[in-house]
C-alpha cells in the first residue's frame, strides 16, 4: 500500500480539516494530543486493554483525571510527544515518545504505539510513526528512536523495518505476555 504523506496538523485547525474529509485511511489526520482529548484517549485505552493482546503491555486504563494530567505534563515538557490519529472524530491510533531524561540520553527517545482494532493493516501506523519521525528530526541533536517489540508481532516488525528501524538485540526472557517469560526485540532508527 502506498500511504499518503501524513497530514500533520498543529492542533489548531482540526475542525475545518475534519469537515472537509470523509473518514478513510487516506484522510487520517495526525496531530499532538490536547488536554480535551483525554476522554477519547481513556475510551481508546479501555478498548485496547479489553482486547488483552499478546503483543503489547498495556497499563490499566487511566482515569480521566490521570489522562488529563498526563497530556498536560507532556505539553509542558520538552522532547515528549503524544501524537493522535483521527478518522473524522474517531481516535484511531496513539503514539507516545519521550527522550531520555539525562544530558547523556537527551538525543535518543523511546516510543510505544497502537492502532484501534478496526483500523489495523490500513496504513495508519505507518502514517503515525512517519509523523513522529518527521517531528523528532526537528529536535536539535536528536538522532535515535528505539522501541521494544514482541518477536511474533509480525505486522509491527514489518512497519518498523519498512521505516528503516533495524534489530539491535534481544532482551532475553524480558517479556511475559503469553504465560511464560520470552525474549523481546530491541529495534532502533538512527539518523
Ligand atoms: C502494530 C501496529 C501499530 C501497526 O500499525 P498498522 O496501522 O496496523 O500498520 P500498517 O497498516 O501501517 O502496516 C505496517 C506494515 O505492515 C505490513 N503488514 C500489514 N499487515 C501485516 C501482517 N498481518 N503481517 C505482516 N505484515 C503486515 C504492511 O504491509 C505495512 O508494510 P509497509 O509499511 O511496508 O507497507 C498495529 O497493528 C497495532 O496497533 N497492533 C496492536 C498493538 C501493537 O502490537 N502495538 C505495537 C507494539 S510494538
Amino acid at each position: 500500500m502506498v500511504a499518503a504523506r501524513p497530514r500533520y496538523d498543529d492542533g489548531n485547525n482540526l475542525d475545518g480539516a475534519m469537515i472537509e474529509d470523509a473518514p478513510s485511511a487516506e484522510t487520517i489526520l495526525i496531530r499532538p494530543a490536547r488536554v480535551d482529548d483525554a476522554e477519547s484517549m481513556v475510551g481508546y485505552m479501555t478498548a485496547l486493554t479489553n482486547e488483552a493482546l499478546d503483543t503489547i503491555s498495556v497499563r490499566m486504563p487511566p482515569t480521566l483525571e490521570d489522562e488529563r494530567e498526563f497530556v498536560l505534563r507532556t505539553k509542558l515538557s520538552e522532547r515528549v510527544l503524544i501524537l493522535l490519529a483521527f478518522a473524522g472524530e474517531e481516535l484511531v491510533a496513539i503514539l507516545d515518545l519521550s527522550a531520555g531524561p539525562r544530558p547523556s540520553d537527551r538525543h535518543a527517545g523511546r516510543f510505544g504505539m497502537s492502532v484501534a482494532r478496526a483500523w489495523r493493516g490500513k496504513g495508519v501506523g505507518r502514517k503515525l510513526l512517519s509523523a513522529a519521525i518527521e517531528e523528532t528530526k526537528g529536535w536539535p541533536g536528536f538522532c535515535r528512536i528505539e522501541l521494544e517489540c514482541a518477536p511474533w508481532n509480525e505486522r509491527a516488525i514489518a512497519l518498523y523495518e519498512g521505516l528503516g528501524f533495524v534489530l539491535e538485540g534481544r532482551r532475553r526472557k524480558a517479556l511475559n505476555l503469553r504465560g511464560r517469560p520470552e525474549d523481546m526485540l530491541l529495534m532502533a532508527l538512527t539518523w
